[in-house]
Formats: structure tokens, C-alpha cells, sequence
């Protein structure tokens, strides 16, 4: 597999997902007794550096962590992610508290802790280590998100984004900044105000036309467009288990994808076969596949 020699930098979350398996989602008053619990590794960040680094590529990540966090930095070391950038901050990590029920969906409750604990000398520290032609990874669980944007943009690194979960921190990036959009319907809707997917990729096309997006759509699985390029993909279907961290997975493989120089239908196929596997088990890291599985 030949891996451009770039490197690719993943600034994002680290956090400690609780998960809890609910018959229904818990409702306002409602007390709801779980059927069980588990504590797993995860947050949008960590879970697609695992995700590359499963699918073979390099991959650095910079991200804070704070109590209990010793298992996230573990967690990306022994996954093959470089870990020299993630530092430790006072105060709580990120966390979640998931419930996923009887059919595999979830709903997440996010607490950002040191996620949310960048300062801009640390940025600077970091990206002074990447150069013209890396790549820089983002998510929206890390504050400083439009100060990142700014600088990567200004060393001429490559900036992939996954708008999620999209929110008003978001409305301070400059989005022309960015060579690459990776996000779901809901997030292409709040982005653009469109709710057809195809509508929201034309307006995509208006407003950063040099920029590549990759849509995903949920069961009507994902689609790439680049100015007059059009591909869609379809999903591979599975018992789902558990949907937490496919859309990471998902990113991560298809992020690999254009690094081996693989054409874009190529990529959201080998995408949606890694997340197909990643929805069929629990968790979050713990559900992404390594590039062998995904191959076989
Ligand atoms: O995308 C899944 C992730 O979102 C979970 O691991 C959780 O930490 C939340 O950040």
C-alpha cells in the first residue's frame, strides 16, 4: 500500500464514552434502569486516529487529557497512533454518557472537559512541527477550532473536515479554508439550510467550490462530489449492534483511501465496508476494524 509521504495530523477529542444498554431512549422525568454498562474509549477525534491508523496510515494526534484519561493516550499508543502531541491538562476529561437501545441507535450526552481546554501557545507547539502539504484531521469537539483553521491554513497544510456535531462553534471557521468536507445529512442541512441531499451538496459546490465533500446518508449510504463528479456508494448491510463511531470509521478509511491515491468510488466502497463492520459490534474504538477484516 503506498501512503503519500505527507504526514497527517488528527487534532481532536479524547473521551471516556459510558455506555449504557437502554430498552428505549430515557425520556424527560422518566428514571430508566439500564441493562448494562460499559466504560469504552472514545470521542470523534480519537476514534478516527484509531481509524486510520487501523486502516494503515501514520497518523499523529493532538488532543488533552485530564482525570482518568491515562487509558485514551494507552488506547492510541497501543493502536499504533503516535501520541507525542497529546498532553495533560488539570480538571476532568471528556466523557459521554451514550445510551444505545434495542436497535443499535444512540444518543449522546457530551461533557468536553480538557477537550475544551486548547490554548493557542499549544496549537502553535504543535503545528510547528507540520509543514506545506500535510494533512490536518478536524472534528467539532475541541475548542480553538477557527484559531486552528487559520494557522494550519497559513503553513499550507491540507484541511479535512468533519463538522461534528455541528453547532455555533463552528460559526467563527472560515470554511474556505478547508479542502475537504466529511459529514452527514443532518450536518450538511445545518451547513447549508438544504435538506435534499442533493441540494445540499449543489450548495456546498456554491459556496466552497474547491472543496471535496463526501455525504453520508445514513442507510442510503454516502456520496462524493467534486465540482462535476458525482459517485455514490451504497451500504453493506449487517445486524446492527451498535452505530457509535461508524461515521469515524467511515472518515478514517476514507481518508486512508485518498491518501493511497485510490479513486473516489473506490474509497467510499472500502469505507462503507469498514463501517458496516464497526456498526455490527459494540462500542466505539473498540467496534473500528483493522484494514485485514475489511479486506477479507
Ligand atoms: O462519534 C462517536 C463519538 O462521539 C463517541 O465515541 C463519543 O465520544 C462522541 O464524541
Amino acid at each position: 500500500m503506498g501512503v503519500k509521504s505527507m504526514k497527517v495530523l488528527n487534532f481532536g477529542s479524547l473521551n471516556l464514552d459510558y455506555v449504557y444498554t437502554v430498552d428505549h431512549m430515557v425520556m424527560a422525568g422518566e428514571t430508566l434502569a439500564s441493562k448494562e454498562m460499559h466504560t469504552f474509549c472514545g470521542g470523534k477525534g480519537l476514534n478516527q486516529s484509531i481509524a486510520l491508523a487501523r486502516a494503515g496510515v501514520p497518523v499523529y494526534h493532538a488532543g488533552l487529557i485530564g482525570e482518568e484519561g491515562e487509558i485514551l493516550l494507552q488506547t492510541c499508543a497501543e493502536s499504533g497512533v503516535n501520541t507525542d502531541f497529546i498532553r495533560r491538562v488539570s480538571g476532568k476529561s471528556g466523557h459521554t454518557i451514550i445510551q444505545v437501545d434495542r436497535s443499535g441507535q444512540n444518543c449522546i450526552l457530551l461533557y468536553g472537559g480538557a477537550n475544551r481546554s486548547m490554548t493557542r501557545e499549544y496549537v502553535d507547539e504543535v503545528l510547528g512541527h507540520f509543514a506545506k502539504g500535510d494533512m490536518l484531521l478536524l472534528q467539532n469537539e475541541i475548542n480553538l477550532l477557527n484559531y486552528i483553521v487559520d494557522r494550519a491554513c497559513e503553513r499550507g497544510m491540507e484541511i479535512v473536515l468533519n463538522p461534528s456535531p455541528y453547532d455555533s462553534h463552528l460559526d467563527s471557521c472560515d470554511f474556505s479554508k478547508i479542502s475537504w468536507f466529511l459529514l452527514n445529512e443532518i450536518e450538511g442541512r445545518q451547513l447549508t439550510g438544504e435538506k435534499d441531499p442533493d441540494r445540499i451538496l449543489a450548495r456546498l459546490g456554491e459556496l466552497y467550490p474547491e472543496a471535496r465533500v463526501v455525504l453520508t446518508l445514513g442507510a442510503e449510504g454516502s456520496v462524493y462530489r467534486y465540482k462535476k463528479e458525482q459517485y455514490r456508494q451504497g451500504i453493506f448491510k449487517v445486524d446492527v449492534r451498535d452505530t457509535t463511531a461508524a461515521g469515524d470509521t467511515f472518515t478514517g478509511y476514507f481518508i486512508a483511501s485518498i491518501l493511497e491515491g485510490m479513486p473516489a468510488p473506490e474509497g467510499l466502497k472500502l469505507a462503507a465496508r469498514a463501517s458496516a463492520i464497526a456498526v455490527s459490534r459494540d462500542g466505539a474504538t473498540s467496534s473500528i476494524p483493522m484494514r485485514e477484516e475489511v479486506r477479507s
